[in-house]
């Protein structure tokens, strides 16, 4: 069948209504009728799949296929920023790329491969065998239907009434992508418009509304885990909602919660919300409770184990596979999977599985993760979306749990050579792919869409031409008219940007929450001598008759600047130029605007009494020694950054090199306490940073009073810290994460995998359960400051702890209850070939995803490798039956209460009260009398409480579930709650715990 589009085009295009966004087309005579609206009508070009016996699913799957065939590289290329098109193409040079000196790793990783060629043309073969071949994931099948929970019946019951009704072509429709920019959004799924279905538009991320004007720039999560607080987790949750829905964004690619913060130098931790599973997984679960009450399908991602950015993804990283994160049953449990359990509990209605592998099985394709542990075990009733390209395989990753096929390529960018579309239709029709697999899909797909309520039409209008709903940004280009199908041949354009403003107004406006947030995301880390809060006027009375001068501030470091070219310079805001606000990536936005310290500061303190001056650079020179001795105080401003792997700045590719304070942060803390007042000014150090900081080099010299762990404020960061600084708001935020003298104190495994170890690197989590605080007190390794440290310029008193039981401690939960409701049935006959071939007339979009077959000839039966366990049904979880779990898990079998009191003189703070739970020490199971190891103490709940000064009090108490009190067996495959005396601590941080008590 011929390939060209040219001449082709559906009837159904000739009676195309213009909708409202695209009402002012700037559309050439003959440019192509097309629109991605009628994309019920999708093809896949130039399918490097024709046959699908054939169709080797790329031995990317899980342990059972013998081969691996491995891909011409691709990568991940977008466009600079300086650009008007945002990022449709990637126009890289790549020698000059290859040839800067900070790509070593790359460098490295070429000769990597390069001696590996060598190796192997001559005759060592050996080498390529020790490549594991087989995964060691175990098999996992078949994959459990959706619609088995109560609170999900109703839309379950609607979406299949609008399945039913659904062809194979509309239903492969849904699951796939239609390709990388191909539509507005950075994912587009088909339509079925006959039907009423409209194209899903899915957009980052985590911090507000990706490559889009007129949003709010929100603090990143790792501030919103340091503000402890549920309730503006909540409210960020929603308001990002708001603001996606005005923008016509249907699923929103956040929140993120994988990784979980294992490596400190890891790229991407911002994202989420502090390593701990119990604060990451409240966090995720109020996000995703305001992202869907606002009626936006939230995503959980990355599941699970993309702990780093080097090699997480397929040829991204020179290697033709991803990593692997070898992972225990019991630490995937108890850590990476607990806030995706949270997530699902909290109803998520989408999860978004990782690029890396894991034991060595590809996160897409891996069944017992999707299929055992999240379908089964959680009984999530969402849809599995890929990570961008990280779907590696066609048939096997459907059968091992995948949904949705994002953003619709096959395994290199922009390559229109689907792993679905085309080919999932032939996958069905040759029934290599069960039909009710498919059915199963769409109707999670269609049953989340139903969940959030998107179904009302007066919220949601349809998209043209029924009506003018549908996403009315581009992500692609900043201008108003721009192509509608950026990635294909196709030259029609259109009104893509209407420029909506979704920052809300007034007493609404989004600004608010973002201040709030991070005014709280604040971390006040050491304060001696009480220097904050400061006065606006400077000196106090007294002082101000004796010295009779003003008050002399300086200002110094680059963070505490605006970027000379804009906030918003970078691509993907991938460099570290003046005040840091965000991480780098897609989890990062376009600032509407970024107050920064500087401003705010400068415009803080009373003009008439105070002098400020302000030599905003990291590097001092000698002729500047004279500001710095006249400083009655200096501020200064350090900090660090990473971000995503797929863009690098500085050397740093995601990872971060190190712990400490970039482009000579350190340096200048030295220089400025040395110097500042002539060594005897009193010095404030502001860091941003996306993890921890080392700040060994500076942190007792006598004049640095103190130190405020600013975080990723986003665009409010400026009047955040003057909220603190001069003590309009009392600081509340506590630390996420703990902060080391050194990275070796975080552990020998703690470091990034900077060099390929293996065809496919290996990266085995050997630490288990002993992550920052947990390795910390295992090892008994005194840290700077440890996970949950934080003060306030008031003083909080915990009394009267009391624990009480609540249930019995049986060893085991309930029996697992069986589902209340069943999946949906349906006719799982092999549908007509001929229903799913090119209709007559078709005009296709070069490289844009669809769902025809090209003939009924190209199917053909034959023997499909199917993964090893394929066929013997694996018994279902006893810790599954409910959302998140078994629900016995969730039943209270303690509360824990304590009395919080402010004894402090200012008026009012928020304290943040910590439970940890200690497990019964020497304890043994008592079947096998073998010993289980506990953490000395884990994070069980918290919260936060604002209270008034002068002796106010309130009470505090904790429910503790029996999951709390368990640990995951993995002989029984279940959770066990140990006999034994348990440990309670309240407190107000990891190591700060005035009271203790006991349970038997
Ligand atoms: C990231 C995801 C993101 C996706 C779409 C990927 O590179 O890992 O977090 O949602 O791109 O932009």
């Amino acid at each position: 069948m011929g390939r060209t589009n040219m001449g082709l085009h559906h009837p159904k295009d000739e009676s195309y209504e213009l909708r409202g966004k695209y009402s002012k087309i700037d559309r050439p005579s003959d440019s192509p009728l097309r629109s991605s609206l009628d994309a019920a009508y999708r093809h896949s070009s130039d399918s490097e799949f024709e046959d699908l016996d054939e169709f080797d699913p790329l031995n990317y799957d899980e342990g059972t296929l013998k081969r691996r065939k491995t891909r011409s590289k691709g990568e991940r290329l977008r466009l600079p920023s300086n650009s008007s098109q945002k990022n449709v193409q990637r126009p890289y040079n790549r020698l000059r790329r290859w040839l800067i000196p900070s790509r070593m790793c790359c460098w490295l990783t070429l000769l990597f491969t390069a001696s590996l060629i060598l190796l192997l043309s001559a005759g060592g073969i050996w080498a390529y065998k020790s490549a594991p071949e087989d995964g060691q994931s175990p098999p996992w099948y078949p994959s459990p239907k959706g619609g088995t929970d109560g609170q999900w019946a109703e839309s379950y019951r609607k979406a299949a009434e609008l399945v039913r009704q659904m062809t194979l072509v509309e239903k492969v429709n849904i699951t796939t992508g239609t390709g990388w920019a191909m539509d507005m959004c950075v994912g587009n799924t088909g339509q079925v418009a006959r039907l009423g279905f409209p194209a899903l538009c899915l957009q980052d991320g985590p911090l507000g509304i990706r490559f889009a004007d007129n949003i709010t720039a929100f603090p990143a999560g790792i501030t919103v885990g340091s503000t402890w607080n549920r309730e503006l987790m909540y409210a960020r949750g929603r308001a990002h909602a708001a603001e996606a829905k005005g923008k016509g964004v249907n699923v929103l690619l956040g929140p993120a919660m994988g990784p979980l913060g294992r490596l400190p130098a890891g790229g991407r931790n911002w994202e989420g919300f502090g390593t701990d599973p119990v604060l990451q997984g409240v966090a995720a679960a109020q996000t995703i409770r305001g992202i869907q009450d606002e009626g936006i399908i939230a995503t959980a991602k990355h599941f699970i184990g993309n702990e780093q950015e080097h090699f997480r993804q397929s040829y991204e990283w020179g290697l033709p596979n991803a990593i692997s994160s070898n992972i225990d049953d019991r630490t995937l449990h108890e850590l990476y999977t607990w806030p995706f359990a949270e997530s699902v509990r909290a109803g998520v209605a989408s999860v978004m599985c990782s690029y890396n592998q894991v034991n060595n099985s590809y996160a897409c394709g891996n069944s017992k993760l999707l299929n055992g542990i999240l379908k089964d075990e959680l009984g999530f009733q969402g849809f599995v979306q890929s990570d961008w390209l990280a779907q590696r395989s066609g048939v096997s990753s459907a059968l091992a749990g995948l949904d949705m096929s994002m953003p619709g390529d096959g395994l290199k960018w922009q390559d229109g050579k689907s792993l679905w579309g085309q080919q999932l239709t032939k996958a069905v029709l040759n029934t290599s792919v069960p039909v009710e697999r498919l059915n199963d899909m769409v109707t999670r797909v269609v049953a989340a869409w139903y969940h959030v309520g998107q179904d009302d039409k007066d919220r949601w209008p349809l998209p043209a031409p029924d009506g003018d709903g549908g996403p009315n940004f581009s992500s692609w280009t900043d201008e108003r008219i721009g192509l509608l199908h950026p990635s294909s041949d196709d030259k029609a354009t259109g009104v893509v940007n209407q420029f909506i403003n979704v920052q809300g107004e007034g007493d609404e406006a989004h600004g608010n929450i973002a201040r709030k947030i991070a005014v709280e995301g604040h971390i006040l880390l050491k304060n001696e001598g009480d220097i904050l809060p400061l006065n606006r006027t400077g000196w106090n009375e007294t002082v101000r008759q004796v010295k009779n001068t003003p008050f002399r501030v300086g200002i110094f470091g680059e963070d505490a600047r605006g970027n000379v070219n804009g906030p918003n310079a970078c691509k993907d805001r991938a460099c570290n130029e003046g005040t840091l606000a965000s991480g780098w990536g897609s989890g990062a936005v376009e600032f509407p605007y970024l107050i920064t310290p500087l401003e705010a500061l400068k415009s803080a303190f009373d003009n008439e009494t105070v002098y400020v001056t302000d030599l905003p650079q990291n590097k001092i020179p000698d002729a500047s020694a004279q500001i710095l001795e006249d400083q009655d105080l200096c501020f200064v401003f350090i900090d660090s950054d990473g971000g995503e792997g797929y863009v690098q700045w500085n050397g740093v590719r995601g990872d971060r090199n190190d712990l400490y304070a970039q482009k000579n942060g350190d340096d200048l803390v030295l220089k400025v306490a040395a110097q500042c007042g002539n060594g005897e000014g009193d010095v404030i150090v502001v860091i941003h940073s996306i993890g921890p900081v080392i700040m060994e080099k500076w942190i007792d010299l006598p004049n640095i009073k103190a130190v405020i762990l600013a975080n990723l404020p986003g665009q409010e960061s400026g009047n955040a810290l003057v909220d603190i600084l001069f003590g309009d708001v009392n600081p509340s935020g506590h630390l996420p994460y703990t902060i080391g003298k050194d990275a070796k104190d975080y552990g020998p495994d703690s470091g990034i995998l900077r060099y390929p170890n293996g065809i496919v690197p290996q990266q085995n989590f050997t630490e288990g359960l002993y992550i920052d605080y947990r390795y910390f007190d295992k090892h008994n390794i005194t840290p700077r400051y440890e996970f949950g440290h934080g003060l306030s310029y008031t003083q909080f008193h915990l009394s009267s702890l009391m624990v009480q039981q609540k249930k019995g401690n049986s060893m085991l939960p309930e029996p697992r209850p069986t589902h209340p409701i069943a999946p949906p049935k349906y006719d799982n006959g092999i549908p007509n070939p001929e229903t799913a071939v090119w209709p007559e007339g078709f005009r296709r979009l070069n490289k844009y995803i669809y769902p025809y077959i090209d003939s009924t000839e190209d199917i053909r039966k034959g023997k499909y490798p199917y993964p090893i366990g394929y066929n013997e049904p694996a018994p279902l979880s006893p810790a599954g039956g409910g959302p998140g779990g078994n629900p016995s898990l969730y039943d209270t079998h303690a509360m824990v209460s304590v009395t919080l009191t402010n004894v402090g003189g200012v008026p009012k703070g928020a304290a943040v009260v910590q439970l940890y739970v200690g497990f019964p020490e020497g304890y043994k199971d008592p079947d096998t009398q073998e010993s289980v190891d506990f953490p000395v103490r884990v994070l069980r709940n918290f919260t936060k409480i604002e209270i008034n000064g002068n002796g106010e009090r309130s009470k505090v108490s904790f429910d503790v579930s029996r999951k709390d009190l368990s640990y995951w067996d993995t002989r029984r495959g279940n959770w066990v709650l140990p006999s034994g005396t348990f440990r309670f601590w309240v407190g107000w941080s990891s190591r700060d715990l005035p009271l203790m008590g006991t349970l038997y």
